[in-house]
């Protein structure tokens, strides 16, 4: 692989500080969230703390967390997940937030419910069924069991959940949270036609199914005040279906992140497997992220496959920083989440900025046994 100096001079222009939404980042890049199931107990320990830590004295500006689990007794699937909520855990959480601001670098908890991935032999509330906007199976077990669809009460307390959540992080001193709405959990789930199958007010077109996560977002607002910032993560696709789109048209596309935006979020984190594709061929080569600050006008976190040759959680070896080069030219990004190479290497944003990118630990699945 040719890595090097083309490559520095694209890392360098990530070395500058980013204003994502009134918060000043020391460089534009983002460690991106990646669940690690290494917090028995839901408690991040100090192997979590230096783990973090050890990417935010590398030059990474946000450390955006592992997705976290709010307190709601529905929101937990799988084991060994931090959680958001309880003394210990938050106590776990400042710690972590005290080392890596103390490295100079900005920390938001990505706040979760797996919604219908949960079965009821999960997680802590043992006999407590998955919960999603219709009755779904969307687990990935042999024999899934179905989800309850939520009554007005679980909205309402779900709801409150993400709040109270949110408003923790402030009291404790992050910089912002990001909610996890992607992927096929609860929030995406709600977006999505194939899960949202509701005759109510948060069923109906795509503007009506993005009720829920507007309640989040405006109950977040209220309890944050104005400026707190606030990402919210999406994703076209979904686990249960990496084809498939929230939005064909940029139209459609409008219509999913316009109330987001209406309702008060101050981040929009587009999430791709391949940052530098075309979203919407037939109509340019925008990118996702470009599309998306074109259509909200709001700063956009990108993402997807930086620094290394093929998404997937097998293996992927270093690659050039070059597909970085028409995106930055075009503003279509803020901020670059880097997801499995930032995990291989906790030094790949130096690497990169030295032309060293040949340099950094390839990807590869049994890294995930262990904090490196
Ligand atoms: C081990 C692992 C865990 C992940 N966990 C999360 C998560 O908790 N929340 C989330 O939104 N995305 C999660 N992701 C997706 C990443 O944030 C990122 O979008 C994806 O890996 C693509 O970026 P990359 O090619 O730079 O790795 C995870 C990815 C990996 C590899």
């Amino acid at each position: 692989m040719q890595t090097g100096s083309a490559d520095a001079v694209l890392a360098e222009a990530l070395f500058q500080p980013a204003d994502l939404g009134g918060l000043t980042l020391p460089t534009r890049i983002a460690m991106a969230p990646m669940s690690r199931y290494k917090c028995p107990d839901g408690v991040p320990h100090q192997g979590v703390v230096d783990y973090y830590r050890r990417r935010a004295e590398s030059g990474v500006g946000l450390v955006i967390t592992e997705a976290t689990y709010i307190g709601h007794p529905t929101a937990p699937s799988y084991e060994h997940v931090p959680n958001f909520f309880g003394p210990a855990a938050l106590a776990g959480w400042e710690n972590v937030r005290n080392a890596v601001q103390d490295a100079g670098a900005r920390i938001f908890p990505q706040l979760w419910h797996t919604g219908s991935f949960r079965q009821s032999w999960m997680g802590p509330a043992k006999g407590v069924p998955g919960i999603g906007p219709s009755v779904n199976t969307n687990a990935f077990t042999n024999h899934p069991e179905p989800t309850k669809a939520m009554t007005d009460s679980d909205i309402a307390e779900v709801v409150e959940a993400y709040a109270q959540a949110a408003a923790d992080a402030q009291r404790l001193g992050f910089d912002g949270v990001e909610i996890h709405g992607a992927h096929g959990y609860l929030i995406d789930e709600f977006f999505w036609s194939r899960t949202n199958r509701r005759s109510d007010r948060y069923g109906g077109d795509r503007r009506e199914r993005t009720r829920f996560a507007v309640e989040i977002i405006r109950e977040i607002r209220r309890r944050t005040g104005p400026d707190f910032p606030v990402s919210f993560r999406f994703s076209q696709w979904k686990q249960q279906d990496y084809k498939v789109r929230l939005g064909e048209t940029p139209t459609e596309l409008a219509d999913i992140l316009e109330p987001l935006v209406d309702a008060g979020v101050s981040i929009l984190h587009a999430s791709t497997r391949r940052f530098w594709e075309p979203e919407f061929p037939d109509e340019s080569d925008l990118t996702l992220a470009g599309w998306t600050k074109q259509l909200t006008g709001l700063p956009v976190i990108m993402v997807g496959g930086a620094g290394l040759d093929r998404p997937g959680l097998k293996e992927a070896m270093p690659a050039s920083l070059d597909v970085l080069e028409k995106p930055l030219k075009r503003n279509d990004f803020d901020v670059l989440a880097v997801g499995r190479a930032l995990l291989a290497d906790p030094q790949w944003a130096h690497k990169a900025r030295e032309g060293r990118i040949g340099d950094c630990r390839p990807y590869t699945k049994d890294l995930l046994d262990t904090l490196v």
